[in-house]
This record gives structure tokens, C-alpha cells and sequence, in this order.
């Protein structure tokens, strides 16, 4: 078989010989069902039955691995799809760099990657979860499709997770596999097992906010676990990496649109003041506080995802070879860290502080810092329309121990400028960081559904280009 195409004739798309696997494919047949049960219960409410215009990966040929079609999202083929094997690779990081990458599970790491690939499992079904009432007040068909289709995508994520541990994990791999289906996102008993993935998404801004941001940290993890020298999880989440682009895509410009809608209207009226909330929010678009408060609040909750900036799982799980830096490939030195420093922001004596400490334990921290600048690199993007508009504000990231809930700056409040403030400070001034309860209730004003092709609501610009190179006018969703 070709590892490039798809075999598509079977229950489940795959480029992994499943027909050669029995045990396998029966075992991922049985976890079908359960699948569809809770896409059909826990996937977007109301469009089910819609006609969506979805790309379908049918190749992992960077070429060329997606086509276009209208789809019911509950007959979108999930496939399972893994990048192709780079011959004689070897294993690039920790104790066993240089040695030949792993095909099976390395017996002494087995609960260590158990452990990663669930955590990654858990948190793709748990943003189809936290986004699926936005269909219903989507601001065009564009954006509605786009949010499915990152949601049937995120759907084929959780399949990807569950081959490997179907494939290799045997009986607790399978259980595993049940219990991704079980947890639900802000459930009470049964929650899903990282913060951000618990919290609501509940307007098209939060959906903006959040694919920029905390979609962008599942790009950073996936990075990290592309070097894995466990191959399989390689290979399974560079080819992840590729539809997470869009992803992120949908995130940068869901949010630069609307910026550039802002600015649009506060020319249109001559408003030059941005911090002139009300006149601008008069326009039925969304004033650039807002956003910056938005912003500060998706950023902040996505550094915790990163974990303690301290950490000895993640020096156990680099020196075994099993989760890497970000381009750890492209770095040019030992790849074991034994002996090296790395800077840690940290808190001493309730100062802001820079201390080196050794390399191994502050990786958690440095892919944070690779995270960092590569949200940077979006929101100067941003910024840029703001200029382009000659409009005198500019958005910009808080400071690393602003409102944080995980690691070193957990016990104390700080400001969006990494000030440590008391609490009575902090109280005062929560709503000049973070949306308020009235900013809330502002941006869910605006969330009128607009279904009409090729028309937007109020507060967002239509995108440069469509989806496929399709007419602005184009019908994106058949609603049924
Ligand atoms: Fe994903
Ligand atoms: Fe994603």
C-alpha cells in the first residue's frame, strides 16, 4: 500500500494497513459507535444535518492531502493518518539520542507515554465540546464552516490519539479509549483533564481568541511530541500539524478581522479616541479594550497548559526521548542538556526575578518561551492593521505572571505588567484586565447570527479570500 493515499474502502480511512491488523481495526471498530454517539450528542448543536463544505485529508502528500466537499459532518470520514516513515530515523534528543527510533513502546516508558498521548487525546474532544453552540450565532456561513471544520478536525485528532492507543497499549489503551469518550468539558464529576479545556467558549470572539491561543499550544505540544522517538507518535502528530495550521489561521484572522472592522467604523465616524468605549461600541463593533481584555484573558489561561515552569516530568520525559523541544532538529547542541542553564522568570522573596536553573528541568518553560514569540508574531500582525488605519493603540501580551492558576506565580495577583499587587489591588482592578460581566454581555449583544452568503455580521470585515478560492458569495453551509 502506498502511505501516501488513503485507503478509503473500509469503515475507517487509513494509511496504516488496518486491513493487516486485525486485532486493531476490530477494536477500533468497536470504539466506533461510541464515537458517533458522542459526536452526535456532544458535536455542534443544530447542523448535524447541514451540508458542509469540508476538506477531507485523502493523502499525507504535503502537496496535496485535502479535498474539498460538501459533507454531514456525521458522515466525515476520520481517518487515521500518519506522516510517512523517515527511513533510518533516529532517536533526536535525551539518553538514547542517536539510536534508532522506537517502533514499539519502550517497556521502562510505557506509563510516561500512555500518560502524554491521553492528556493530547483529551483536550481535542473537549473543544468540540466548548464550541458547539456557536454555530447557531455565527457571524457568516465562512466562519460557520470554519468552525466545523476545525471541529471535525479536532474529531480526527482524538481518532489519532486513540489508534495509538488501541494499537499500542492493549487493555488499558482500550480503556483509555472509552474514557476520552466519557469526560466531558466544565462537568462537575467527569471534567476534561486540563484547565482551559473546562472553560466556556461562549461568544465568536472567545472562539477567535481561543484558536489563536490555546489551539497554538496544541501546536506547541505537538511540536514537542514530533521528535518523539517513540516513532508512531511522530509520525501521527506531524501530520496533526498540518491541519492544525488552519486552525490557527481561523484564530489570526477571525481576530484581525474584527480589529480591522473596529478601525473601519472609527474612521467612518471619526472617533480617534480608541478608549472612547461607548462611542465606539455605538457602531456595533467591538471597542479595542475589549479586545486587548480578551486577549489578556485566552493568553493567560493557555500559559498554564505549559505546566510548572519547574518541572521533573518533563526533564524524565526528555532525557527518555519521548517529548522533545520545539525544532529540537534544528537546535544546534548536545540534545541532552545535561550540563546546561536555561532562564526561568520566577518568584523569590514575592519579587519578579531571573534565575538560571538547570537546562533539563525548565523545559516546560522553554517551550513556553518558544510559544511566547510565536504568539508575538500574530499579534504584530495585528498591530499592523491598527497602523494601517492610523489608529493609536496597540495590542499587546501581558506579562507571564499575570493571572495565572499554575506554577510560580499561582499564590500571587499581579498586573497585566508583572507588578505583584495585594489582593484589595488586585480586586479593584480585575476589570481593567480581564472582561467584565457588562464587556460580556456587550460582545454576546453582537453575536447575531448572519446566514446569508457572502453577507457578515456588524462587527467583523469579510476575509481577504475564501476557503478553496471560492467566490466571496459562495454558500459555505447548506443549512438543513
Ligand atoms: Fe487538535
Ligand atoms: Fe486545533
Amino acid at each position: 500500500m502506498n502511505i501516501m493515499n488513503v485507503d478509503y474502502d473500509g469503515l475507517i480511512p487509513n494509511n496504516v494497513n488496518l486491513n493487516g491488523d486485525p486485532r486493531v481495526k476490530a477494536a477500533l471498530e468497536k470504539w466506533h459507535p461510541g464515537y458517533l454517539d458522542w459526536w452526535n450528542d456532544m458535536g455542534p448543536d443544530g447542523f448535524q444535518e447541514s451540508l458542509v463544505y469540508l476538506r477531507t485529508a485523502v493523502s499525507v502528500d504535503p502537496k496535496g492531502w485535502a479535498k474539498f466537499d460538501y459533507v454531514k459532518m456525521p458522515d466525515y470520514k476520520w481517518g487515521i493518518l500518519l506522516a510517512p516513515q523517515a527511513e533510518e530515523r533516529k532517536i533526536p534528543f535525551g539518553a538514547h539520542a542517536g539510536e534508532k527510533a522506537w517502533q514499539e513502546v519502550p517497556g521502562e516508558y510505557r506509563a510516561m507515554l500512555r500518560r502524554l498521548i491521553v492528556i493530547q487525546g483529551d483536550t481535542e474532544p473537549a473543544s468540540v465540546e466548548q464550541q458547539r453552540f456557536l454555530g447557531k450565532t455565527a457571524p457568516s456561513l465562512y466562519d460557520m464552516r470554519n468552525l466545523f471544520q476545525v471541529n471535525v478536525e479536532e474529531g480526527r485528532h482524538l481518532w489519532a490519539m486513540v489508534y495509538l492507543l488501541q494499537k499500542y497499549f492493549g487493555a488499558d489503551g482500550r480503556e483509555e479509549a472509552e474514557a476520552l469518550l466519557q469526560r466531558r468539558s466544565g462537568d462537575e464529576d467527569t471534567p476534561r483533564m486540563l484547565g482551559a479545556f473546562n472553560e466556556e467558549t461562549p461568544d465568536w470572539l472567545s472562539f477567535f481568541m481561543f484558536t489563536f491561543f490555546t489551539d497554538r499550544d496544541g501546536k506547541m505540544q505537538l511540536e514537542a511530541l514530533a521528535q518523539s522517538g517513540f516513532d508512531p507518535l511522530s509520525r501521527t502528530t506531524r501530520f496533526m500539524l498540518t491541519e492544525e495550521a488552519h486552525h490557527m489561521f481561523v484564530g489570526e484572522t477571525g481576530v484581525g478581522r474584527t480589529i480591522e472592522r473596529t478601525c473601519q467604523e472609527m474612521q467612518k465616524a471619526g472617533i480617534e479616541d480608541p478608549n472612547d468605549i461607548e462611542a465606539v461600541r455605538k457602531l456595533g463593533v467591538i471597542d479595542l479594550p475589549t479586545l486587548q481584555k480578551k486577549a489578556n484573558l485566552h493568553y493567560s489561561l493557555t500559559l498554564d497548559l505549559f505546566g510548572n515552569e519547574i518541572s521533573t516530568n518533563a526533564a524524565s520525559a526528555f532525557h527518555a526521548g519521548i517529548k522533545g523541544r520545539y525544532r529540537e532538529d534544528k537546535l544546534d547542541d548536545d540534545h541532552k542538556l545535561e550540563s546546561s542553564t536555561y532562564p526561568v522568570t520566577r518568584l523569590k522573596d514575592g519579587k519578579v526575578v531571573v534565575e538560571d536553573v538547570p537546562a533539563l528541568s525548565a523545559l516546560n518553560l522553554r517551550l513556553r518561551d518558544d510559544y511566547v514569540a510565536d504568539c508575538q508574531g500574530g499579534v504584530s500582525r495585528w498591530n499592523k492593521v491598527l497602523e494601517k488605519y492610523n489608529i493609536k493603540f496597540q495590542l499587546k501580551l501581558p506579562h507571564v505572571a499575570f493571572h495565572r492558576h499554575i506554577g510560580e506565580f499561582s499564590s500571587v495577583e499581579a498586573d497585566v505588567d508583572g507588578n505583584i499587587v495585594s489582593d484589595d489591588v488586585w480586586s479593584k482592578k480585575k476589570d481593567e484586565y480581564l472582561p467584565s460581566t457588562s464587556d460580556r454581555d456587550f460582545i454576546e449583544s453582537l453575536m447575531k447570527t448572519e446566514v446569508e452568503p457572502g453577507k457578515f455580521a456588524s462587527w467583523i470585515a469579510p476575509p481577504k479570500v475564501g476557503i478553496d478560492n471560492k467566490p466571496g458569495d459562495f454558500e459555505y453551509v447548506k443549512i438543513a
